[in-house]
């Protein structure tokens, strides 16, 4: 896959389906796996690092993972997010942050939002970086939005986030992540752009899904938003055998004669 499949599974009605990598063994499972694309998400800094947000990611944290999902899912196509802040600090330092991205691995980058660095998405797209934007709800903006709430309700709101999606096309990206917002916003957005909208919480008349390893995997039992599937009970899976392992240890039945070098 290329940036160029993108569009082309667009105009051929084919959706794409999306899901993050953080680690070597996560992303050999979804290199082996029929998924179309892989995100190196900045949610690393919660499912993988326990912090409560987005905005403990760093250059360096990314990069790292970046890295390590590239060498476990070396044929798929992989967009790295850029993390707090670091699009925000001029055109250097974007470009030096994506560089050392797409040098660790990635086919491309993903930034949040867009008012203030409109200019810095066309650079990095007029120097060989390919950019995915995201709108909708931006976790790097959590402070500033005040909860991860669905956006997108009101008329100004609405307009905004069109505005953006347009502009976010206008200006090279080849395609756009569109978090939780109603799904007949997501539908009106998906059919004014001609590039995909790859939904997560915004329904089903958009371009593809994208979902957090852990959460589709059920690896963690702490709340979980609505738009989320779990399609497998991961947690209570690892829970039982790290008991049975427990349990087998303790009453003298692991390992057995087959387990053992005579
Ligand atoms: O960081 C992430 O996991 C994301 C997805 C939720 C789209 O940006």
């Amino acid at each position: 896959m290329n940036i160029h499949d993108f569009k082309k599974m667009k105009l051929e009605n084919r959706k794409i389906s999306m899901v993050t990598a953080y680690d070597y063994l996560g992303a050999k499972a979804v290199g082996d796996s029929e998924i179309d694309c892989i995100l190196v998400g900045d949610s690393a800094a919660m499912v993988m690092h326990g912090f409560d947000s987005t905005i403990h990611a760093t250059p360096e944290m990314m990069c790292t993972h970046t890295a390590a999902v590239r060498r476990g899912a070396p044929q798929k196509f992989i967009v790295a997010d850029m993390p707090f802040l670091s699009f925000r600090k001029g055109t250097e330092v974007a470009v030096q942050v994506a560089g050392d991205l797409l040098k660790a691995g990635a086919n491309s980058v993903k930034l949040e939002s867009l008012d203030g660095h409109e200019e810095t998405v066309r650079h990095l797209v007029q120097s060989g970086i390919p950019v995915m934007g995201h709108i909708g709800l931006t976790p790097q903006f959590i402070q500033q939005i005040g909860g991860y709430k669905v956006q997108g309700r009101n008329e100004d709101a609405q307009k905004h986030l069109k505005y953006q999606a347009q502009e976010l096309e206008s200006l090279g990206c080849f395609s756009i992540v569109l978090e939780c917002v109603p799904q007949g916003l997501a539908q009106e957005i998906q059919r004014l752009l001609q590039i995909p909208v790859i939904g997560i919480g915004a329904g089903l008349q958009v371009d593809g899904q994208v979902l957090v390893f852990h959460d589709l995997l059920g690896l963690s039992n702490g709340h979980q938003p609505k738009f989320v599937r779990k399609f497998l009970a991961g947690y209570e899976a690892i829970k039982g055998a790290l008991n049975q392992f427990h349990q087998e240890t303790t009453e003298g039945s692991f390992p057995s004669s087959q387990e053992t070098y005579q």
